[in-house]
């Protein structure tokens, strides 16, 4: 609850910082084009470093269909494609690409001495489908 409140709260020093964002893994563990796995309180987490653009993502990582470890999967660009039944998740949105109202929990991640920080407070937000665009 403190962390969501500061969440809120303007930024105003490295400190808090620190409290919102909590290392998870170094990135030199997790090169270009990979998938790592993670854990933050008791909570696994798939951990993607994307190549274009040259970013990192954090999901959940029990797949949103029966839980397979999407850090066992595949990613091709900005999607990761599970290793049981294939679906693709898409990165940059969270959505499960072909199925309707399934959606891959991410979260806000930072970068910060070489370390990859999570704020598991901060989920990304989903946008609506595309075909609900005006
Ligand atoms: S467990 Fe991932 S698609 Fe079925």
């Amino acid at each position: 609850m403190i962390r969501r409140a500061l969440a809120r709260a303007e930024i105003t020093s490295p400190s808090t910082l620190d409290i919102m964002f909590e290392p998870v893994l170094p990135i030199s563990q997790c090169p270009p084009g990979t998938i790592q796995r993670a854990e933050l309180h008791q909570r696994p987490l798939a951990v993607y470093h994307l190549l274009k653009p040259d970013c990192f993502m954090v999901s959940d990582a029990p797949c949103p269909h029966a839980g397979a470890h999407l850090a066992d999967g595949q990613l091709i660009g900005a999607n990761v494609i599970c290793p049981v039944h294939h679906w693709k998740m898409d990165l940059a949105t969270g959505h499960c690409l072909g199925v309707d109202r399934v959606y891959l929990r991410r979260y806000a991640c930072i970068v910060e001495q070489g370390l990859l920080k999570v704020d598991l407070d901060q989920p990304l937000p989903v946008p609506p489908p595309a075909k609900y665009h005006f």
